[in-house]
């Protein structure tokens, strides 16, 4: 059975101490009503350590916002995969369109990060979704089937459970505009055809499929209800604590 999530990407906000205080408020939220889906975070390197410290793994996963396509030595800069594993933390996002978009991130090198997580035991939270422009064209199905086969279709079936997929249409964004549930549901059909095509129907069935841009408490319930949404990542939704249990919540609805 696969699993219903709900995973913040905090990206670029929060100083240490007030990514602390939030992990810390929605430890102590969610250790007083416990979720009833998987509930992750994503914070950026520097809070990694001091967050896995503060949060009941058994409550909340703990997940970097990326990693290094390079293993380890003479990067400036770079965080390895090891090293993200060394702080507690169990997920990474990858493939997020604004890394692939402002810090060209190609197929390849996303290839290499995928693989780096999943030799050092990160699960992957493996982002894909097309651009305004590319769905005007109707070439969306096309644009995910790629970035798929680009990056994550060379590993086994093993391998590919460790991997949970982020639909993300990248108009929506950051945006307030989000696709509509039966705009989500219809591409999360297809990515989870195109993973039966390649893995099979139960591996497509054990996926985990969710869906990112400006998703929000008000619409959360509606998109989850889809059968092919199984949960959310959550951009600016994530940075409060009541934000983001709204859209935990809708998983009690
Ligand atoms: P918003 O929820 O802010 O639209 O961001 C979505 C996202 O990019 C999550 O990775």
């Amino acid at each position: 059975m696969r699993k219903k999530i709900v995973a913040g990407n905090w990206k670029m906000n929060k100083n240490l101490q007030d990514g602390m205080a939030l992990a810390k408020e929605l430890n102590e939220v969610l250790t007083a009503e416990k979720p009833n889906c998987t509930v992750i975070i994503g914070t950026p390197f520097i809070h990694l350590a001091k967050v896995s410290d503060i949060i009941d793994h058994k409550l909340i996963g703990l997940s970097a916002e990326n990693c290094a396509d390079k293993a380890s030595g003479a990067f400036t800069g770079e965080v390895s995969a090891e090293m993200v594993k060394s702080t507690g933390a169990e997920y990474v996002i990858l493939g997020h369109s604004e890394r692939r978009e402002y810090y060209h991130e190609t197929y390849d090198i996303l290839k290499e990060k995928v693989l780096l997580a999943l030799a050092n035991g990160l699960k992957v939270i493996f982002c894909i979704g097309e651009s305004l422009e590319e769905r005007e064209k109707g070439i969306q199905n096309q644009v995910v089937k790629a970035e798929l086969e680009g990056s994550v279709f060379n590993l086994s079936a093993e391998e590919f459970a460790n991997i949970t997929i982020a639909y993300e249409p990248i108009w929506a964004i950051g945006t307030g505009k989000t696709a509509t549930a039966d705009q989500a549901e219809e591409i999360h059909a297809y990515i989870r055809s195109v993973i039966a095509d390649k893995y099979g129907k139960q591996v497509a069935e054990d996926t985990s499929i969710l869906y990112g841009g400006s998703c929000k408490a008000s619409n959360a319930p509606e998109l989850f209800s889809k059968v092919d949404i199984d949960g959310g990542l959550i951009g600016g939704a994530s940075l409060k604590v009541a934000d983001f249990k709204g859209i935990i919540d809708a998983w009690k609805k």
